[in-house]
């Protein structure tokens, strides 16, 4: 009899056995299996091992280099008076640096104003005091120190 216990009790811990081995299987393949499952397109894949960041070599660098290209000149031919002011004298006329009159500062450009402009342009293109020649601007046009010193006047009248 107890032989026979004995042996039942091994036979049942073999089919316990033989059970989780075969579930183990089981997960694995089925593991697999949804691995083989995967997407294999080239655009899966693709999107799958690509690196972590990605160049920007093509398209986007040319695209903006063929919207920048006609830009520059036209920018070059005829700046605005704010692109001007932007570019050249707000480093001092927004400041107010070395006692320029700021930009939007009415009591101070009200007696540059009433100059008139004629005195406005000889003082902008040759200098006056620290007002430095073409306010730093040396590939400004004469028209372009006009607009800017209008675009300056218009913002503080
Ligand atoms: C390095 C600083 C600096 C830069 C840059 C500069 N300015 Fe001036 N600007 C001054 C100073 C300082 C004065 C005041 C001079 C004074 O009245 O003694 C002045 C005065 C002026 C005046 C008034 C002149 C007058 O007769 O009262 C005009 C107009 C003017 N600047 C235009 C410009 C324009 C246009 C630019 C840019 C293209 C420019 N400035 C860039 C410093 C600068």
């Amino acid at each position: 009899m107890a032989d026979n216990k004995g042996l039942r009790l091994s036979f049942v811990m073999l089919l316990v056995m033989a059970l989780i081995i075969v579930l183990v299987l089981q997960g694995m393949s089925s593991l697999l299996a949804g691995r083989r499952l995967a997407d294999l397109s080239d655009d899966a894949v693709l999107a799958r091992i690509q690196p972590v960041g990605s160049l920007n070599t093509g398209a986007p660098i040319m695209a903006e280099a063929a919207t920048a290209a006609p830009a520059a000149p036209a920018a070059s031919a005829a700046r605005t008076g704010e692109q001007v002011y932007n570019a050249s004298c707000q480093a001092c006329h927004a400041t107010g640096a070395a006692g320029a009159p700021k930009l939007g500062d009415k009591a101070a450009w009200a007696p540059r104003i009433q100059q008139g402009m004629d005195t406005l342009m000889t003082h902008a293109l040759k200098g006056f005091n620290a007002m430095p020649a073409r306010g730093t601007c040396g590939n400004c046009s004469d028209q372009e120190i006009r607009e800017a010193i209008e675009f300056m006047i218009d913002r503080s009248k």
